[in-house]
């Protein structure tokens, strides 16, 4: 569960008659807020509970339907219901068991293929969400280092655990004008692990070295979204990522990338192989499970070495649960398979959708920024021209977060759904068709002139 986000105003609701609306009403009775995840339930979410999905579209309880942009937040590489995953998840649940409770050969057999794609993880772990894997790859990069302090940076997320959920998502007037300094607590209720953080500017070559500089010989690890996906969607700069690599082993200082979003949808090996540059501490998760809640984290044999025989505890009933595994390798074997045509197929899509909607925002005069990478989007609203958004703290000061809701709520009216908080990416599958991608442009032209041309 992330943090809701406070710069934006409450707003209006589809009306109290509809039958989203009752169905949460009753769901608030017993479920506090009345989803599980407060990301689903924002104040200016117009109601959507879903009844059922399949390939691209989804359904809700009034019988709606809508072209899904946002994938479950990422998970589902081959859209809702992908016969290949039904398929493997009910043979091994018929014919296997769910939840063995040992060692199984299933498991084996997807690390090995998780393996064959993120290479730098010789030995893996599964858990079984991106909160906890994380939370394992700090420990490790700790335990291998013996150094206490981490540092992140200004917008990126890595779930809501003691050890990294700092308020990503802060207010301009909070940041260092520095470029790196403490963590603020993402939440009440936090320990003190947080105090070991340090917060700095993404994309900043400069800052990370000055904090290095002054930090360096604390710091365990430093973590990131290779690509930023929970501010916006902002790529590294041309030669930023390889700069920290070198700066990190300069330091002695572990990288680790959160690649929970990147992982098997900015190209088959993550981050690390699109832009080439291999991070000591891998984490992945959404992709990898086809819509089941699988994560892993994984190193060099040698930093493993600290769970296989070391200090390092790491332990959950549910990690490598068969069922989740079944679809893992589900996904996996197709990837493998055909990542060739796949990968080109899912680029083409969403140049399609991306490129569509810059022509027409840019024809209206819209001021905006269409950014993506592989099957990963955004569409950026901004109040007036800026230079391309690199960071934080420019996507925060020039976004129009409440000109985005307005959009969203129409094209939510209209069958079309993606996140109401322009921080959040949209997300393509294998299962959107140009047909998907042409009544979305439609909507798309009817949304900016009802709501965006002034
Ligand atoms: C980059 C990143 N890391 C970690 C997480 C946390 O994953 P989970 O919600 O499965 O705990 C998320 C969730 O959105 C994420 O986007």
């Amino acid at each position: 569960m992330k943090s809701q986000k406070s710069i934006l105003p409450e707003a209006p609701t589809n009306g109290s008659s509809d039958a989203c609306q009752q169905m949460l009403e009753r769901g608030r009775r017993s479920i506090a807020g009345g989803d599980s995840s407060t990301m689903r339930v924002l104040p200016y979410h117009i109601p959507l509970v879903a009844d059922r999905a399949l390939g691209s579209h989804v359904w809700d309880v009034a019988g709606r339907e809508y072209i899904d942009l946002n994938m479950s937040y990422g998970p589902l590489l081959f859209g809702h219901c992908a016969p290949h995953v039904i398929k493997a998840v009910v043979k091994q649940i018929s014919e296997r068991g769910s939840q063995l409770g040992f060692p199984t050969e299933i498991t084996i057999r997807a690390a090995e293929k998780l393996q064959q794609l993120f290479p730098s993880m010789e030995l893996l772990r599964f858990a079984n969400s991106g909160t906890e894997a994380c939370a394992s790859a700090v420990r490790l990069a700790r335990t291998a280092t013996g150094r206490r302090k981490l540092i992140m940076f200004e917008g990126h997320y890595h779930g809501w655990s003691e050890a990294v959920f700092n308020r990503y998502h802060a207010p301009l007037s909070e940041l260092p004008a520095e470029g790196f300094g403490p963590a603020i607590p993402g939440t009440t209720g936090m320990s003190s692990g947080i105090d070991e953080v340090i917060v700095c500017q993404w994309n900043d070559l400069d800052a990370l070295e000055r904090c290095l500089a002054r930090h360096g010989s604390e710091v365990a690890g430093v973590i990131m979204e290779p690509v930023m996906a929970n501010a916006g969607l902002v790529l590294p700069q041309e030669g930023y990522l390889q700069a920290v690599r070198e700066l990190t082993l300069d330091h002695g200082v572990l990288l680790l990338f959160d690649e929970v979003i990147t992982g098997l949808r900015v190209a088959a090996g993550g981050a690390q192989e699109r832009f080439l540059v291999t991070p000591d501490i891998t984490v992945v998760s959404k992709a990898i499970g086809g819509g089941y809640p699988v994560s892993a984290f994984g190193a060099s044999k040698e930093l493993m070495e600290q769970i296989v025989s070391g200090p390092l505890f790491h332990g959950g009933v549910f990690s490598g649960n068969a069922v989740v595994m079944s679809s893992t390798e589900a996904v996996l074997d197709a990837v493998l398979a055909d990542r060739e045509n796949i990968y080109p197929a899912l680029e083409t899509i969403t140049a399609r959708l991306v490129g569509g909607i810059d022509e027409i925002m840019t024809r209206h005069g819209v001021p905006h920024q269409a950014v993506s990478c592989g099957p990963l989007l955004s569409i950026m609203l901004t109040k007036g021209e800026v230079a391309p958004l690199a960071n934080y703290r420019d996507v925060r000061q020039h976004c129009d977060f409440e000109s985005y809701i307005q959009f969203q709520h129409f094209m939510q009216n209209a069958g079309v759904y993606f996140h109401p908080n322009q921080f959040e990416p949209m997300f393509l599958s294998t299962a959107h068709t140009t047909d998907d991608i042409d009544q979305v442009l439609e909507h798309v032209e009817e949304g900016v002139q009802t709501c965006l041309v002034r």
